[in-house]
């Protein structure tokens, strides 16, 4: 989720580049850097921090061409510094080189290079690219074969954009999974992962698709497939987006399109890397108490860890909220107590007070977040990153199922692990785990009008009470706290079985009860629960499965969701609740993207 600009015309290139990253800052980043051709040699400059930073170090040593590229780094391998900021070079420099996305290969194919005596300069996935070009071009390919040579051998996603000084009319383009897109100009073209970048200088787009590659020189474009080598007749789309527009890609808030962008953030959660996942659950193995640790959104993503620990690898974990950890936990804290931590931003200040406590007590303190070189990654003997990208909307929405995708694979490998699952539940769930992003895509798909309307019919209702048995009992939590914080209507959630024993005296004729009810083995008591409800008055809303009749015939309001298992179900039924928060804030009035009073990331106690 970086952002990545290029340019090749007639204009002198470095400005145009800085004013595209700057268009990109809205997406947040940690370094930024550039390589411009100048006098038949690559310039590069980088520097860590903010553009201002980048753009002192221009002014202090200017580099002058009519073709470049640039970056802005938000990093996944390797901390954000200096050495690991984009673009990288080959060996000889003549070869520059951005990348957005994540290399799951990175490793062999490092130690492959390794062994041809390349010399590697940063820490990050992206340089391994470099050098697979720098030697498919040593054996006689021109640049736009040797990145095609290159891609052939990555596994992951990405977008590239590549330079050489020995064709220093053309930026050879590529892509997989993460975004890319050429503009059209008049005697010069340019590329971005966003179209943000360039829309104010061209509203003539050329969209790459996956398995894609291409070039731009000034007055050609050309795109070819990977797989053949052929090429590909792309239609030229005009946009007739505004700039404001363009950074939502379309979408009118950023909360809507971080909810229409999870299928991707979700296949890239499941791309965390082995041997992180390996480390982790032997630390969760040992551990004699093991609490899950996080507040807001990523303790609702604990709770539904907490499930899935239990069920798959028999291995009893406390949530706790971070806030209250020191004074309900704190004294029995030590050297066997092993904490996961959950925060995307890995910065909550609660967060990280009760896991200095725990290690002050000797506890082990394992990290989930979406930030490197984050505060809880200094600070944690062993640490995952779930890869969504920057998140902008202050709720979080796609960094919540990337988690909970984080979450279910270690679950998973722990039951592996400890040998309580046979091997065919093992496939099985690895299968769905494959298909989450397909199943989320539809879960959008279904959702998206009916959730409109219903926004619609809800929007002055006084509150509203959301009901879950088993692991849906987080999926409630969440979809309590989502509507909540952006519809300003104050809102309940309850594990179902318990609302019995206080909530339902607050049921009167008409109020609106939210069952989320995957077909899954606490479905018959949740049928029981609906039918205490209904004989109250309530007006039941219901989230199931599909085919499910006799849920369907006992609510008032249904949407039905495709099939999938237990431990996976709260990754797909949170996203009409997602959907059902924005439309109820659109519909309200209110700003989905910064709900009032609250900060994306909390850093006071
Ligand atoms: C704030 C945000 C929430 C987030 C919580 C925890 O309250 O508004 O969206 O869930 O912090 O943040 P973390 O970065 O630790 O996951």
């Amino acid at each position: 989720m970086c952002g990545i600009v290029g340019y090749v015309g007639p204009r002198e290139a470095t400005s145009i580049i800085m004013e595209g990253l700057k268009r990109l800052e809205y997406r947040g980043y940690d370094s930024a850097g550039l390589a411009v051709i100048q006098n038949g040699r690559i310039e590069r400059r980088r520097d860590v921090g903010k553009l201002a930073n980048l753009e002192r170090r221009l002014a202090e040593s200017p580099v002058s061409g009519h073709i470049g590229i640039g970056h802005t780094r938000w990093a996944t391998h390797g901390a954000p510094s200096m050495v690991n900021a984009h673009p990288h070079l080959d060996c000889a420099g003549r070869i520059a080189l951005v990348h957005n996305g994540v290399i799951e290969n990175f490793l062999e194919l490092k130690e492959e290079l390794l062994d041809r005596r390349h010399v590697f300069k940063s820490r990050t996935d992206t340089e391994v690219i470099v050098h697979l070009v720098e030697e498919a071009m040593k054996s006689g390919k021109d640049l736009l074969r040797a990145v095609m040579a290159a891609a052939r051998k990555l596994r992951g996603s990405y977008a590239l954009a590549v330079i050489s000084a020995d064709e220093p009319d053309k930026i050879v383009l590529a892509r997989n999974e993460s975004p890319l897109a050429i503009g059209i100009g008049d005697g010069m073209n340019f590329a971005a992962s966003d179209v943000a970048a360039f829309i104010e200088r061209t509203r003539r787009i050329i969209f790459l698709d996956n398995g894609e590659v291409g070039y731009i020189t000034p007055t050609e474009a050309r795109v070819f497939k990977l797989e053949t080598g052929m090429e590909v007749r792309k239609r030229i789309v005009e946009l007739d987006w505004t700039p404001e527009m363009a950074m939502k890609s379309g979408y009118p808030h950023f909360m809507l399109k971080e909810i229409y962008e999870q299928p991707h953030s979700i296949r890239e959660a499941l791309k965390v890397q082995e041997k992180y996942l390996d480390l982790i659950t032997e630390f969760l193995d040992r551990g004699r108490d093991v609490f899950l640790l996080a507040a807001g959104t990523s303790y609702n993503a604990c709770v539904a860890a907490s499930y899935m620990l239990s069920k798959l690898a028999r291995l009893a974990t406390t949530p706790v909220i971070a806030s209250e950890f020191t004074e309900n936990y704190g004294k029995s804290v030590g050297i066997d107590t092993v904490i996961l931590a959950v925060s995307q931003s890995g910065e909550t200040a609660d967060v990280l007070a009760a896991i200095e406590h725990a290690r002050l007590s000797a506890a082990t303190i394992l990290g989930l977040t979406n930030v490197v070189g984050s505060t809880l990654t200094r600070v944690s003997r062993a640490y995952i990153l779930q890869n969504s990208g920057p998140e902008i909307g202050v709720a979080a929405t796609k960094t919540f199922t990337a988690q909970l995708t984080v979450l279910a694979q270690l679950a998973l490998r722990l039951a592996r692990k400890r040998g309580k699952l046979a091997q065919y539940e093992i496939d099985e769930l690895k299968d769905e785990l494959e298909k989450l992003p397909e199943l989320v895509e539809e879960a959008i798909k279904i959702s998206d009008e009916p959730i409109k309307k219903l926004a619609k019919e809800l929007k002055n209702v006084g509150s509203i009470f959301f009901l879950g048995r088993g692991i849906s009992y987080a999926t409630a939590l969440e979809a309590r706290l989502k509507v909540m914080e952006l519809s300003y209507i104050p809102c309940i959630a309850y594990p179902a079985g318990e609302s019995k024993h206080g909530p339902i005296s607050v049921i009167e004729p008409g109020y609106p009860v939210f069952f989320i009810a995957p077909e899954d083995p606490t479905r018959k008591q949740v049928i029981g629960n609906v039918m205490e409800m209904k004989a109250r008055g309530a007006r039941i809303y219901c989230v199931g499965t599909e085919g499910d009749e006799e849920l369907r015939e006992n609510s008032d309001w249904w949407l039905e969701l495709p099939r999938v298992s237990e431990v996976l179900s709260p990754v797909v039924y949170v996203i009409p609740f997602q959907l059902l928060a924005y439309h109820l804030a659109v519909e309200k009035g209110y700003d989905p993207d910064k709900p009032r009073n609250l900060a994306k990331s909390v850093t006071v106690q």
